[in-house]
């Protein structure tokens, strides 16, 4: 039942302040602290993360490990789990490794926890269904609660998991004594504003429309980001070729220099996730160079960003302002309404993309 949508990637994708809240009230409690299901996680013995996964959930990995190192200060390393599992990586004790998967079946990220089983400290698992297999050889499974997920491309799913990282972040963070509860407490109460802040993203849905119909015509689109935000303009890319099959790719935007920028003439339409946040100026004058080569710039940021450096762009879009950290979460809505409707404007099976399937069982 699309309740409504053309598609159920759109309803999905309307779903998410609904679906983040129910996220939020399983891990939060009327204190402020997180609390982890079951026997939870004690993050005091844990020396170093490793996290594995796949496609958009990969992505989700690589925004924690901006969060897990800043905020928790435990080195991280992210892998694909198609690499991983055959690289033989050494672990040592103290070792969390962490998988994350909306259907909890995909075959190499679940072949990656198997190998870890019996070598690192404690396996963890960030999934949607939490009968599944993954979630059954974990020790600590850690539910995402973003109900079903039919579309092909991952959108509630990817917040969610965000979402419930972050929280994550935030009980590592506290048990090694690195976060003071007044931090925390302001952590939390960003968290809880977090569904209200993405309703008002949801009612930006026309203006990407009209971006998507601008984007619908491009043979190739670059994504940039910096930071957090990196991993998100990964998640842009995979998106828009997932759906509209556009050719996308994405750049930490500090990397423009270092060949991609030699793509850029004014047929290419460069999208710069960048809120106004401390790497906001490095990343306007990675945009300023597009400009300077005559790339078509959608800049996508909150208000004072977009006074501050959206002369001279193509288009933009503007965001609500939110705190910092959970950027990311918000910056998602964009990454899936532009794709969506550059999809649609295409004709293109929004659901049911070709030569992909929901759940990649098979290696
Ligand atoms: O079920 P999983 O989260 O393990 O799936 C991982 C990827 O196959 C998945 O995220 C895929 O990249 C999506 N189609 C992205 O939209």
């Amino acid at each position: 039942d699309k309740g409504g949508h053309k598609h159920f990637m759109a309803k999905e994708i309307a779903e998410q302040p609904g679906v983040l809240g129910q996220a939020l009230q399983h891990y939060l409690g009327t204190d402020s602290e997180i609390h982890l299901p079951g026997a939870g996680l004690d993050f005091a013995g844990i020396e170093r993360i490793t996290m594995v996964a796949c496609g958009t959930a990969f992505y989700a990995c690589l925004t924690a490990k901006y969060w897990f190192e800043q905020i928790a200060r435990i080195p991280v390393e992210v892998d694909v789990a198609s690499e991983y599992r055959y690289r033989e990586p050494p672990i040592t004790k103290g070792t969390l490794a962490i998988f994350v998967s909306q259907s909890g079946e995909t075959a190499d990220t679940l072949a990656a926890l198997r190998y870890c089983a019996g070598k690192a400290e404690k396996i963890a698992s960030v999934v949607n269904v939490p009968e599944s297999s993954i979630a059954r050889e974990s020790d600590v499974a850690l539910p995402i609660y973003a109900g079903v997920e039919v579309g092909v491309a991952s959108t509630k799913a990817f917040t969610c998991q965000l979402t419930v990282l972050f929280m994550l972040v935030l009980k590592a963070a506290r048990d090694r004594g690195v976060l003071d509860a007044g931090t925390l407490d302001s952590h939390v109460q960003a968290l809880r504003g977090l569904p209200s802040i993405i309703n008002q993203a949801l009612e930006q849905n026309a203006a990407m429309r009209d971006t998507a119909y601008k984007l619908s015509t491009a043979r190739d689109v670059l994504f940039l980001g910096r930071g957090q935000m990196y991993p998100l303009a990964l998640e842009g890319a995979l998106k828009l070729k997932e759906i509209s099959y556009i050719h996308a790719e994405a750049y930490a935007s500090g990397e423009l220099k270092h060949g991609p920028i030699a793509l850029v003439d004014e047929e290419v339409p460069v999208i710069v996730m960048a809120p106004r946040d401390a790497l906001f100026d490095k990343t306007v004058s990675n945009m300023q160079e597009v400009m300077a080569r005559k790339g078509k710039v959608i800049l996508i940021s909150d208000a004072r960003g977009l006074s501050e450096a959206s002369q001279g762009v193509w288009s933009s879009i503007e965001m609500p302002e939110i705190p910092d950290a959970l950027a990311p979460i918000l910056y998602a809505l964009p990454a899936q309404l532009l794709a969506y409707h550059t999809a649609v404007a295409k004709g293109t099976d929004v659901d049911q993309p070709r030569n992909l399937a929901k759940s990649v069982t098979v290696e």
